[in-house]
This record gives structure tokens, C-alpha cells and sequence, in this order.
């Protein structure tokens, strides 16, 4: 929303669709567009709205393509609203992508992130009161619903954000929305419950205030029908944001910093049920019950993103660049917080909680795909160094098992993207039952790293690729990090120890020896690209490299795999083997190499062809590889680091040469905020 800005419509199109292709990692089917009108007698009276099934791109041109679409007109205050959407309900297409409309008049528009999970009865409600629907989605409700409360208002000059309140006092689930409205031209209201929602501030001039108060209206409307007149709220110059003299000030909406963080990196996160509106260049934040952070104001925080950390650079896709990048992304995460002259870990967002953790029970890890992944690697290490139980969880499974959890638990949630609704609901539910609670997430400012007791951010750096590549390795390595600090006063472990932070310090080299061999995995690729399946098998530390492998293979290459633990060759398994059946094995110098040599035994037995990963000082399982990769030697527990590069690489390249869009994957998202 721009204020005392002139802008002409080609240049809100283009902020709105930059806006938009910034997000298209995320993944979605479909994208939409709600701007003024361009009637100039009555610009902001008429609402327009153009959506598109299909990528960015294609809105764009259809924005182009509309008749009578003004692109000169000058606009001194405007507010335009867009999304991409990623089916939930109702299949992708032009009617059910958003913006969703409350009638035909387009009289208020919202875009929604998330899902209602009570919609069916808010639409029942709403339809025998003769509102009809035109999409299949939840999110139209809500542009009916405030349509109804609009319509059945008390009072003739009752507030936009009053009208949003009530709306949400309605709403079950997780949402963020953005509403406009020709009844309130010139205005923005924005609310979020469980989705991510932040504000980015740009004004070339000093603002009123660096910390948005919040007003808090007391009254609690309990049903629909229930409409009482509404405490007026005041706002006055102390009660909300403005640039000092009502100079020219613009406000960016949205669910994710990289959509706006070329506007600026001066953003304000909203919590749960706040609701921030927009108009005359002044923004204010209400709610109707205290945070849950119980603090009466919103900061205006400085994000350390760079544009340049979200662009490709030189790369063909994201998914490229970000493995490409990890030697500065594992070295980032230890930044500061290992000393390796003293062999001193410090992780601060955890120093205040040392002491309750390592009196605990037992530690929980729990996360979804890549991030559990993580879990899965560093758990022997963990048990190691914590000398406590350690168990790791799905996040939808911990939470359909009702597993339990005791005030003495500590439980960690690992999250690249610090929104996945599973984790964010079993952090939730561990909280309800006084567990202590750690975030591992890679996104400041996210709810799972807001809702939890402390946490280490694990500071790889924006990732883009929906397939997680340089987070795992920087989860992995935070984890490591967290078991040498619970360690450090261990007599019997200071050896380990040692032997663990002088592998961490030489990573970053051998990281880069690693993706050396980028020319030989593609060379690999070449052999491999036409095969419907593709096996990958290890144990011990290196058990999450192959599920992690398969994973990135099944992701962007929609080849079958899977991962194997070779202790369960023979209980399965090994029906697959034969001369055809392409099987990838993890074989590192570690304790499980005489287990793995066993299990290569089996394989080669029945014919099979293994490609080997292993040790370059292996002469072993060289004599019975197909294919060998060659990998520098490290500490065991830090194998899984370089062990897994490979795989990412090799799913990269036979996506490519599959001829899939590496970065957006078919029907999967980065981050995916429904449960
Ligand atoms: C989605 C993504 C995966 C990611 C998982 C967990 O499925 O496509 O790449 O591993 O969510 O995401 P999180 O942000 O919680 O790590």
C-alpha cells in the first residue's frame, strides 16, 4: 500500500507480481490480483480483480491482456492486494484461486494462507441467509461472512478492522488474511491466527514510533447473530505508525520477508489474532484478548536478508545454488559459537535453559520431512554426548499417537521454515503439557521460533528450493553444536568431544572436496535418468543420508525410492535385488563397516550392481562396487554431512535431465502451513 507515492498501475502491477514470484518457491497452482478500479471519477469505489491458474507468469500477461486495463493511471494512495494459491479445497482454477469475492459487486476481496476448518457451517449459515457461493473454497466464507456483518452492521460508520474482528471471532483454524473493500477505499486490514503474517515499512522520512502499540478492545462477540455495537477505538498519533508530518509512507503485507525485502527490511511480525489496518498512511494494531508473548507492542525489526541471498546468481535453479553454498552455510552456523582453541560451545539461545535440560527425562526431536531427517542423523551423537534417551518423531504421527509427554521432557521442533503446521501443533501440544520447548528453525521471526521457550537459529540463510538441501546440513550441524555444549563438563567425553570439533572445523574444506565431484555425479545422472526406481541403503550414521537421499530423489525427480536401513536387508528388502534394480549403498569407515561389507556380500550375491558411496582409503567395498564415489574421510557422527551431498546433487541433475522444474516440484510446497 502506497501513501502520498504516485504510482501508476504498471508500476503497482509490477511491485505486486515481483512480490509474488519471490514466493513461487513455495509452491502453488494458481495466482490472483485485486486492484482499484480505473474509473477516475471513482477510482477506489471499484474493485478489480484478475486471477489465472498456472504459474506468476501467466497472470502477468493476463493483467496485460485485459481490455480497458489503464496501465498510465496515476494513483497517489493505492492499495492492491495478490496471492498464489496452493490447492487445499477445490481444485486449482481461475474461481477458486484468490482473491475470493463477497458478491458479484466485488464489495470486499480477501486473500487467505491457510485453512478453515469449520467453513462448512459457516457456509450452511451463510447460505440460508441467501448468500451464494461461486468456488469451492474455505476461503470464500470469510469474503461472504464480512459481506454479512457489513451488511447487518448496528451502526452506520462501524469500522473496517471492527468488521475483521468479528469476522475472526468466527474463524476455526489457521489463516492470515489481507481484506479490501470499496466501502473502505484506501484501506488495508490484515489478521493472522497460526499463519505467518508480517508488515514491511518503508518511508523515506522518520517515523512516529519504532513500537506499535496495541489497543485492545474487551469485547467478545460469541456468535454471528450476536452483533453489539462496537467500542469505537481512538487513534490518535501516539497509537499508531505514521511518518512524522503525514509524509509519504508505504506498507508491504506479507506472508514471507523475501516477497518484500527489496521494499525494505524494516518489518513488523503480527501475532496471532492481532489485526493491523492501513489507511491515511497510518497503521495500527488492535486485538480483543492479550498476546500470548503478553507484550502490549509490536517492534519494528531490521532483517539481516539480502536481496542478492534470494536470487539465483549463476545457478540454473535455487535448489543448485543452495547446495552449492554450503561450505559458507555450515560455517555460518558455527559462526561464533564454537571456539576451536578451547573446544568451547556456546549456543545462546539455550545458555539460560542449560542446567533445567540437562536434568531432563528424556530429549524428543520432532520435525517433518528434511527436518526429521535431522533428527533421525544426530540422534546417536545426542545419546552420546547427552547421555540421555533420545527420541525422534514425526510431527503427525507424534500427535495422532497422543504420544506422552511430561513436564520433564524437552522437546525439540525442527523447522526449516519455522510454520509447518504439524510441528507448530505438537509444539503446541508439548507446551500444554509443561514440557520444555526448543526451536531449531532457519527463519527469525517464525512462529514455531516465537512460541518456543529458546531455541538456536540455525543461520544457513534464506532457502529457497523446495527440496531442503543447505538447512539439513546446518540442522545437523546445530544439533551437533547443542550435544557439545550439554557435554562440555564431561571428563569422560572430552576426547570425543575434541575429536567431534576439530571435524566440524575441517567441514567446510572438505564440503568443498565434495561438491568437486559435481562433474561425476551428472556423469552418474547420465547412466541413471531413465530408471523408474532407485535404492539407497546404509545404517548407523549414515541411515538418515538415505532417507534423505531417496527423499530428494522422490521430490524433484518423481522417480520411486526409497531408503533402506541394511539391517533390514533380509527382511525384505533383498527381494528387490537383481541385475537391473539401481541401488545406491553408504559404506563409511565407521563402527557398522563389518555390517555393511556383509550386507554389499548379499547384494553382490544376487547379482546386484551397488554404487558405492564410501571412504577414499577404502580398499574394501571397491572391489565389489559398480560405481564407486569417493568421499574424504571425517569424524563418524559428521559423515552424514558430506555423505548426503552427493545424493542431493545426483537428484538434482536427474531432475534436469528428467526435464523437471527443478525448483517447483509438482504438488509440493516449501512450507507447508496446513495440517
Ligand atoms: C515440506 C517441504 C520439505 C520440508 C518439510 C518440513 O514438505 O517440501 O522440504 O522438509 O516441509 O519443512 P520445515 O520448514 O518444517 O523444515
Amino acid at each position: 500500500m502506497n501513501y502520498r507515492v504516485p504510482r501508476t498501475r504498471k508500476e503497482i502491477f509490477e511491485t505486486l507480481v515481483r512480490g509474488l514470484q519471490r514466493l513461487e518457491y513455495r509452491g502453488y497452482d494458481s495466482a490472483g490480483v485485486a486492484i482499484d478500479g480505473n474509473n477516475n471519477e471513482d477510482k477506489e469505489r471499484h474493485i478489480r480483480l484478475v486471477k489465472k491458474r498456472g504459474k506468476v507468469q501467466a497472470l502477468d500477461q493476463e493483467l496485460y491482456n485485459q481490455d480497458s486495463m489503464d496501465l498510465g493511471v496515476e494513483f497517489e494512495t493505492h492499495f492492491g492486494i495478490a496471492h498464489t494459491r496452493w490447492a487445499t479445497h477445490g481444485a486449482p482454477s481461475a474461481v477458486n484461486s484468490h482473491p475470493q469475492r463477497s458478491d458479484k459487486g466485488n464489495e470486499f476481496v480477501v486473500i487467505h494462507n491457510g485453512i478453515i476448518t469449520n467453513y462448512k457451517d459457516l457456509k450452511k449459515f451463510l447460505e440460508s441467509k441467501g448468500y451464494e457461493f461461486e468456488s469451492e473454497t474455505d476461503t470464500e466464507t470469510i469474503a461472504k461472512l464480512i459481506k454479512y456483518v457489513f451488511d447487518n452492521r448496528e451502526v452506520e460508520d462501524i469500522s473496517f478492522s471492527t468488521l475483521v474482528e468479528r469476522v475472526i471471532q468466527q474463524l476455526e483454524g489457521a489463516f492470515a488474511l489481507v481484506f479490501k473493500s470499496i466501502h473502505y477505499p484506501g484501506e488495508a486490514v490484515a489478521t493472522r491466527r497460526g499463519s505467518p503474517l508480517l508488515i514491511g515499512v518503508r518511508s523515506e522520512h522518520k517515523l512516529s514510533t519504532e513500537q506499535v502499540p496495541v489497543l485492545y478492545t474487551t469485547r467478545n462477540i460469541e456468535n454471528v447473530n450476536n452483533i453489539r455495537k462496537p467500542r469505537v477505538q481512538r487513534l490518535d498519533s501516539s497509537t499508531c505508525l505514521h511518518a512524522v508530518g503525514n509524509k509519504a509512507v508505504e506498507f508491504f503485507f506479507a506472508s514471507d520477508a523475501s516477497a518484500i525485502i527489496e521494499h525494505t527490511n524494516r518489518v513488523i511480525f503480527l501475532e496471532d489474532d492481532d489485526i493491523a489496518a492501513a489507511a491515511d498512511g497510518k497503521l495500527s494494531i488492535h486485538r480483543v484478548k492479550r498476546a500470548a508473548s503478553d507484550d502490549p507492542s509490536r517492534a519494528i525489526q531490521t532483517l539481516q536478508m539480502e536481496l542478492q541471498q534470494i536470487m539465483k546468481g549463476n545457478f540454473s535453479a535455487f535448489m543448485q545454488k543452495e547446495i552449492f553454498e554450503q561450505p559458507e552455510s555450515v560455517f555460518n552456523t558455527m559462526r561464533g559459537r564454537v571456539n576451536f582453541e578451547t573446544s568451547q560451545v556456546l549456543l545462546g539461545g539455550l545458555k539460560a535453559h542449560l542446567k533445567e535440560i540437562r536434568r531432563c527425562r528424556r530429549l524428543i526431536l520432532i520435525g517433518c520431512g528434511t527436518s526429521y531427517h535431522a533428527a533421525v542423523a544426530t540422534r546417536q551423537v545426542l545419546e552420546e554426548l547427552t547421555e540421555l534417551p533420545v527420541m525422534v518423531e514425526l510431527a503427525s504421527d507424534f500427535l495422532d499417537r497422543n504420544t506422552p509427554v511430561f513436564r520433564d521432557d524437552v522437546c525439540f521442533f525442527i523447522s526449516q521454515s519455522g510454520e509447518t503446521a504439524d510441528t507448530l501443533l505438537a509444539l503446541r501440544y508439548c507446551k500444554d503439557r509443561g514440557a520444555l520447548t526448543v526451536g531449531v528453525t532457519n527463519t527469525v521471526g517464525s512462529s514455531i521460533s516465537r512460541e518456543t521457550d529458546c531455541g538456536v537459529h540455525i543461520n544457513a540463510g534464506p532457502e529457497v528450493g523446495v527440496a531442503s538441501t543447505k538447512a539439513y546440513t546446518s540442522q545437523f550441524i546445530s544439533l551437533v553444536m547443542f550435544g557439545l555444549m550439554m557435554s562440555e563438563d564431561r571428563v569422560s567425553l572430552q576426547d570425543r568431544r575434541r575429536e567431534i570439533i576439530r571435524g566440524l572445523q575441517s567441514l567446510p574444506e572438505l564440503i568443498k572436496e565434495v561438491l568437486s565431484l559435481d562433474q561425476k555425479i551428472h556423469d552418474l545422472a547420465l547412466e541413471l535418468y531413465t530408471q523408474r526406481s532407485l535404492l539407497v541403503m546404509g545404517r548407523g550414521y549414515n541411515y538418515a543420508t538415505c532417507l534423505e537421499g531417496a527423499l530428494k530423489i522422490k521430490e524433484i525427480t518423481y522417480m520411486h525410492s526409497e531408503g533402506i536401513l541394511a539391517g533390514e536387508l533380509k527382511h525384505g528388502p533383498l527381494a528387490l535385488i537383481d541385475k537391473q534394480m539401481p541401488i545406491i549403498m553408504v559404506i563409511m569407515k565407521d563402527p557398522c563397516f563389518a555390517k555393511c561389507q556383509n550386507a554389499l556380500q548379499q547384494i553382490t550375491a544376487r547379482q546386484g550392481r551397488p554404487i558405492i558411496l564410501c571412504s577414499k582409503d577404502d580398499t574394501e567395498s571397491s572391489k565389489f562396487a559398480y560405481k564407486m564415489i569417493e568421499l574424504p574421510p571425517t569424524v563418524d557422527c559428521l559423515q552424514g554431512i558430506l555423505s548426503v551431498i552427493p545424493l542431493q546433487l545426483l537428484s538434482f541433475h536427474l531432475a534436469v535431465l528428467r526435464g523437471y522444474d527443478v525448483d517447483f516440484p509438482r504438488n509440493l510446497a516449501k512450507s507447508v502451513t496446513v495440517e
